[in-house]
Formats: structure tokens, C-alpha cells, sequence
């Protein structure tokens, strides 16, 4: 792999620095090139935990970051840039939300992990995508549930395990936007593609997906797949990792209600880290993550039992 001069840059610097990358699918590929580590929210979480650097460039959005310095409070956690945000986190603002949960005291709140860490200090559960159904039925069946902030992965989670869950109005403004009309269009067109899907997608387009699952679970199902063309329903920053692990497969993204040409759903929160504002961060050691040591200690037990159950 050619790296560029900034890339080798950064390499040498975050050796200087013992600080450590990580990176979501979803960031672009020359940050994904020279992150220490690529993966979806869960694993990524758990590889901050673990992590012994002193410093940790969180390259993904507001929320993974938060919950990287939660898990490994005496490291400090950068993020390239304080803007990089998530509609989903976004739907939940803290007032409005106690106010939610106050109608609901009996019920046992699962909070997906992408929110922010005071609603996670609310919360009797974290998930994330390729934990969400462990979780749930890892919750006694006589508990009532309420689910934050995705309606597209708990009407997905009703559905799968049964059980009867209230639900916070709020969505992945990247996963809602995907066509369902273009979409049976492409199935015309290839007939014989695997049809993947994240679970933040509408509920029309988990109807008609073969495979459902995080994005690593969807890398892993395209990688192991006999299958030769896939439409892909989530963010196209995990196209980079398909590539490189199988660069023969025929990938579509799906397209989105507004765009035509394919070169669709990108997440413009993840896309505000750019490969410069990784060597500014961590050259400067700025945009660092602080919490209040109550909301970290609160939000902690959550995502401990989540990680315990998954
Ligand atoms: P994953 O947990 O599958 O990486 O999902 C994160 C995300 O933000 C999806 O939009
Ligand atoms: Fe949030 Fe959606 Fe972007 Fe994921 S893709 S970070 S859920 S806005």
C-alpha cells in the first residue's frame, strides 16, 4: 500500500506520541489506511478499553469518542473534530428525554450506543448493532423495555424477539434516506445480488434484505459470501474494507430517495474527519474528549453490562 507523505507523517508521530487510531468503517479510506485499528462500534469499544496508549485519535463520530474516554478514563481521548456528530444522538436532547423515560418508570431502558454519554448514564442498557438482540433477550420477559433513540432497530428488535418494546422517535438520517422503489428497480436488474442491510434501515428494506447484521457483520457476510454482486444498504465507507479484503465482488451501494448516481449515503458526520485534522489533533493534542466524572461513572455500568453480555 502507497502511503502518502502526510500518512507516513502521522505514522511516525503517533509512534512518538505512543497514541493509538482508531477508525470506523464509515471514515474515509485514508483514514481507515493508517488507523491501528478498523471495526464497528463494538468492537472498537472494546479495543479502547483495552488500549494501553496514552493517546487515543477516536476517528469516528461525537458518541464512539465519549464512550472510548468513559471505558479508559485516564487515557486521553482526541477526535479530529468536535463537529462530527449523529442524527441519531442528535433526537435525543437531555430534557426532553427525561421527561419520556419519567412516563415509563416500571420499564428497564435499553439505549442504543449511539447517543450521548448523559443518556447513557440514564440507561439499564447499552447496545449496539450486532449485540442489540443478545441484550434484549438477555432482559427477564416479565420487564417491561423501553428502547432509545433508533425506531428502525427497535421495530427490528420487536420483530425478532417478541417482545413488546416503547419506542423513542428518532433515526439514522443515512440509513432512512435509502429508496425501497430503487432498490426493487436494482433487484431487477441483478436478480441474483445478496441484498444486505444495517438495522438502522426502514423497516421496508429489512423486509426484503437476506442479511441483516452491523457493519462488520455485513463485511464478514460479503467476504465469506459464494455470491459474486451485493446491493449494500448502509454508509459506502465499508466499501473500503470489502475492496481490500475481496476485491472481486460486484458491491452497489443502494441509492438513496435524492440521488441517482449511486455515489450515495455517506455520512457527512463521519466525513468531517478528514486525514489533516488526524495529524492537527494529535500534533497539537487538542479536541479531547471531557466528561463529567459523574455522567462517566454513570454511563459506565451500562456499557460494562453490555460488554459483559456480548
Ligand atoms: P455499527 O455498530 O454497525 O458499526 O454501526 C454504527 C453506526 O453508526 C451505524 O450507522
Ligand atoms: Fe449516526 Fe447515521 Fe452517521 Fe451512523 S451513519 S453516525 S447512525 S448519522
Amino acid at each position: 500500500m502507497d502511503l502518502s507523505p502526510l500518512q507516513s507523517q502521522l505514522i511516525t508521530l503517533k509512534a512518538q506520541k505512543n497514541a493509538v487510531i482508531l477508525a470506523h468503517y464509515y471514515q474515509r479510506p485514508e483514514i481507515q489506511q493508517i488507523a491501528d485499528y478498523v471495526g464497528d462500534s463494538l468492537e472498537l469499544s472494546r479495543k479502547a478499553s483495552e488500549s494501553h496508549a496514552e493517546i487515543l485519535v477516536f476517528c469516528g463520530v461525537h458518541f464512539m469518542a465519549e464512550t472510548a474516554k468513559i471505558l479508559n478514563p485516564y487515557c486521553k481521548v482526541l477526535i479530529p473534530d468536535l463537529e462530527a456528530g449523529c442524527s441519531l444522538a442528535d433526537s435525543c436532547p437531555l430534557t426532553e428525554f427525561i421527561r419520556w423515560k419519567r412516563k415509563y418508570p416500571e420499564h428497564v431502558l435499553v439505549s442504543y450506543i449511539n447517543c450521548s454519554a448523559e443518556i447513557k448514564a440514564l440507561s439499564d442498557y447499552i447496545c449496539t448493532s450486532s449485540n442489540a438482540l443478545k441484550i434484549i433477550n438477555s432482559i427477564a420477559s416479565d420487564k417491561k423495555i423501553i428502547f432509545a433513540p433508533d425506531r428502525n432497530l427497535g421495530e427490528y428488535l420487536i420483530k425478532e424477539t417478541g417482545r413488546e418494546m416503547v419506542l423513542w422517535e428518532g433515526a439514522c438520517v443515512v440509513h432512512e434516506a435509502f429508496s425501497v422503489q430503487k432498490l426493487i428497480e436494482l433487484v431487477r436488474s441483478y436478480p441474483s445480488a445478496k441484498i444486505l442491510a444495517h438495522p438502522e434501515s426502514k423497516s421496508e428494506i429489512l423486509k426484503i434484505a437476506h442479511f441483516i447484521g452491523s457493519t462488520t457483520a455485513l463485511i464478514n457476510y460479503v467476504v465469506e459470501s459464494p455470491a459474486d454482486t451485493f446491493l449494500i444498504g448502509t454508509e459506502v465507507g465499508i466499501l473500503h474494507q470489502i475492496k481490500e479484503l475481496s476485491p472481486d465482488k460486484y458491491l452497489i451501494p443502494i441509492p438513496t430517495e435524492e440521488d441517482n448516481t449511486c455515489a450515495c449515503s455517506e455520512c457527512a458526520f463521519m466525513k468531517v474527519n478528514t486525514i489533516q485534522k488526524v495529524m492537527d489533533c494529535l500534533q497539537s493534542e487538542s479536541n479531547e474528549i471531557i466528561l463529567d466524572p459523574m455522567i462517566q461513572c454513570l454511563a459506565l455500568i451500562p456499557i460494562q453490562k453490555m460488554l459483559q453480555l456480548s
